[in-house]
């Protein structure tokens, strides 16, 4: 198949994307969020399509039209992600988590919105929002899969660099304690914004020293050749 184009190579495969941003509900009228928009996954779950998987998307507040033929999971917070995930991947082949996760959700729901006074002692009192940790739903997929192959577990991370190593030497180490089988680096920083629409990404795969280098490409190329990293860790040359 020539690279970048879009065959059929995906026609046996069952694939589960995540993708959108979680939001974490603080009362009934607010959340705390993040700037993903989505696009990288969209973009991913429709070329595993055009390249004949069966995919379903289950997006965290996605406000974007999705091809037709993908199932659309809708959730809203990383705990929703997670029940959908745990309840799906055994059923695929391919897991892709594209998703921007949440790493903390706010301790308490408030039932009613909160008030701008909300201390009547101390009217012109803030409040303070105390966090707990989410759950880490691509580990916690490693860890069910157990020893089996499959599904192949695919990780994304979007990194900048800072003085503890570079964009790669970060991905690296998340990739080691992630154990998932593939992480795609997506360099964020320097001008390279969230929603934009080209992207680079460096395709890491556990046990292998080298690194696929993509881009800078539009998300819909990048994704074409996240497949076919993809496809060559499904079928290793000579098996
Ligand atoms: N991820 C997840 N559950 C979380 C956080 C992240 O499944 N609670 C997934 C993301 O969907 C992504 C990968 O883990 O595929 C890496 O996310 P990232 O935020 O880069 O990793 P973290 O382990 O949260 O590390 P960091 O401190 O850099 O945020
Ligand atoms: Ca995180």
């Amino acid at each position: 198949r020539p690279e970048g184009g879009s065959g059929h190579d995906l026609t046996e495969h069952a694939v589960l994307v995540s993708t959108g941003g979680t939001r974490e509900p603080l009362d009934p009228v607010r959340y705390l969020g993040n700037r993903s928009s989505g696009k990288q996954g969209l973009a991913v779950a429709e070329v595993a399509a055009a390249r004949g998987a069966r995919v379903t998307l289950v997006a965290a507040n996605l406000e974007l039209p999705v091809a037709p033929g993908i199932d659309v999971v809708p959730v809203e917070t990383a705990l929703e992600l997670q029940a959908e995930m745990d309840a799906r991947a055994a059923d695929h082949d391919v897991v892709v988590m594209v998703a921007a996760v949440a790493d903390f959700r706010p301790a308490d729901y408030a039932a009613s919105k909160i008030k701008k006074t909300h201390d009547p002692a101390d009217p012109d009192a803030a409040p303070s929002i105390t966090l707990v940790r989410n759950p880490d739903i691509l580990a916690g997929l490693v860890s069910a899969r157990g020893g089996a192959a499959s599904p192949l577990l695919v990780g994304f991370a979007a990194e900048t660099g800072d003085e503890t190593g570079s964009v790669l030497e970060l991905g690296r180490a998340k990739l080691a304690r992630k154990g998932c089988d593939l992480l795609v680096v997506n360099e964020v920083g320097a001008g390279l914004t969230f929603g934009a629409d080209d992207t680079t990404v460096h395709v890491l795969t556990r046990g292998r020293d080298d690194a696929v280098d993509i881009g800078p490409a539009s998300k819909r190329a990048v994704s074409e050749g996240i497949w076919d990293a993809v496809v060559a860790s499904l079928h290793p040359a000579g098996l």
